[in-house]
Parts: structure tokens; sequence; C-alpha cells
């Protein structure tokens, strides 16, 4: 780590918080500073023995602990786990609050844990199970520099991270990314599909296109070129690739996508009054 390790308190230890926790420790996070509550225990006792963290059941006691607090119970439970912290936890506004649930709001967050409160919004997605996520992240005007710089950091350890500059832009993300490995998987799918009409058997079409899936985004990362201008380096003139590409602009996939991005941003804004 380049910053100061905090005290950093975990509520709920589902497969994110677990996610996040093993990688901030692979990273170097030292794991007394880590401190999770989570209500059932098996979560609990693997994340004990494997990372050597503290544990509790108690979320107000890891919380009253830390300097950060990550919220990490799902939506629907956020209203009853935040109110319960705010009558138990003081000085809250001392606190950097961390949340990774998806749709609340940050002015939500004030009504439920005070007006006062300093906080930062991950949107992880779930690649970041396997190490390889990509989380945006967007902060109210309280948030120090050293706060983003940590926050940064601890994300890191699953994947890449982007700041945006709002919570619009965080929904636009989340369409993208957050939505992005169920469209990836469809196509895949689809390919997978193509494959197994033309007598593969599905394992063997599965394992051609998830390592060309993997190849195409380790080149993507690896080059400067755009990716338009990578698809036409892999296209001669009058092959086999442009025959294909030429199916797939025919179907209008950049249309496509503008509206499959454009129906996960309403979604997303929807999602965000009911809470
Ligand atoms: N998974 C993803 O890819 C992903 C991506 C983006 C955002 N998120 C967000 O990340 C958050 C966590 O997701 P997840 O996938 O880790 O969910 P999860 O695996 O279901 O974990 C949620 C955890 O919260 C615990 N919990 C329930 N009530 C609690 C309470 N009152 N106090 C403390 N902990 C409580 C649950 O405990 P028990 O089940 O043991 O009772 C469970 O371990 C959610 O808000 C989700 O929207 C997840």
């Amino acid at each position: 780590m380049t910053t100061s390790p905090r005290k950093i308190a975990f509520i709920g230890a589902g497969n994110m918080t677990q996610s996040i926790v093993g990688g901030m420790v692979k990273s170097g996070y030292p794991s007394e500073l880590i401190y999770v509550s989570n209500p059932s225990q098996p979560k609990l006792d693997k994340l004990s023995s494997e990372l050597h963290v503290h544990t509790s059941h108690n979320n107000a006691e890891v919380a009253a602990t830390a300097d950060v607090i990550v919220l990490s119970v799902k939506p629907q439970l956020m209203a009853d786990v935040c109110a319960a912290l705010r009558a138990e936890v003081p000085n809250l506004a001392d606190k950097l609050i961390v949340t990774i649930a998806a749709g609340i709001r940050i002015e939500k967050y004030r009504q439920y844990l005070g007006d006062d409160i300093r906080m930062i919004r991950v949107m992880p997605n779930t690649p970041s199970l396997v190490g390889k996520g990509m989380s945006g992240l967007v902060a109210d005007d309280r948030v120090s520099e050293d706060d983003r710089s940590y926050i940064t950091e601890a994300f890191d350890g699953v994947g890449a991270t982007l700041w945006v500059a709002n919570e619009d832009e965080l929904d636009i993300l989340g369409a993208v990314a957050g939505s992005g490995p169920a469209y990836f998987f469809e196509f895949m799918a689809s390919l997978q599909k193509a494959a197994t009409a033309l007598g593969f058997d599905r394992e063997k079409a599965r394992q051609m296109v998830q390592q060309t899936a993997l190849g195409a985004a380790e080149m993507a990362i690896a080059s400067e070129l755009e990716l338009e201008d990578l698809r036409k380096q892999v296209t001669s003139k009058g092959g086999s690739t442009a025959k294909g590409i030429e199916v797939y602009q025919g179907a209008d996939i950049d249309d496509i996508s503008a509206n499959a991005v454009k129906a996960a941003v309403q979604r997303n804004q929807e999602m965000a009054k009911l809470f």
C-alpha cells in the first residue's frame, strides 16, 4: 500500500466482501486492520481462517472500531442496516462511508445516516469475484484526495478502477461495465451455438469461444490501437473474417449496443427511485 492503512469494517460478508478483502490482503493490506460483520457464522469462519481478519456478528461494534465502513449488504436491507448503525455508532461523520450497493444514491444515504457523512459509492462488477473487476467510483465533495487514493488501492485489488464525475455517470458505467459481463456472455453463448449448429460438441465450442474472448481482451489491453483498428488489423480484405464482419455490421451492431446501454441506464435510474 502507498496510502496509510486504516481500520476498515465490512458490513456483510457475502461474495463481494470476500473478494475485496481477499484482494486487499493479497496486495499487502494488514489483515489485523480489517473487520467483517455478518449474521451467519460460516462466511465469517472462512474469512478468519483463510485471511486472519477480525470477525463479528455485531455490525455496530465493527463499525465503531473502524475509520472506514464499507456497506456490503443487498440494497433492500440497506435502510434497516443504516438505521441501526446511525442509532448505535457514535461519530459516523468522522468516518469514511463506502457503499457497493447498486442503485442507492448518496442523497438517500444522507437520509439514512445523517447529513454530515462523507461518502464514496463504488460500483464493482461480477468479474471482481475472479480479480478481474471493473469498478466505477464516485465521491461526494467532502471526500479528500487521500480518501480517494486509499479506496482506489483497495479496489485495485480486485481489478481496475475508474473514477467518474457524478452519479449519472455511475449509472452509465453500470450499464456498460456492471451489465457488460452479461452482454459478453450472451454474445459468447451465441458464438458457441453457431459452432455447435455446425457440428462441434458444446464443450469444444465453449473452449474455442472463451479462449478467443480472453485473447481478444488481452490484446485490447496490451495495444494502444483503437478497438476499431484492432478489428481492422485482423480482417484481411476479401478474407473469411471480412465476410463474418459484414454480417454483424449488416445487423447494425452499434445500434444494438447503443439501445442496450440506453435501456440499462434507464433501468438504473428507475431503480434509484425505489430506495
Ligand atoms: N456480486 C456482484 O457482482 C455485485 C456487483 C455490484 C454490486 N454488488 C453489490 O454488493 C453488495 C453485496 O453483494 P454480494 O454479491 O456480496 O451479496 P451476498 O453474497 O448476498 O452478500 C450479502 C451478505 O450480507 C449479509 N447480511 C444480510 N443481512 C445483514 C445484516 N443485517 N447485517 C450485515 N450483513 C448482513 C448476508 O449474510 P447471510 O447470507 O450470511 O445471512 C450476506 O453474507 C450488494 O449490495 C450488491 O448489490 C454486487
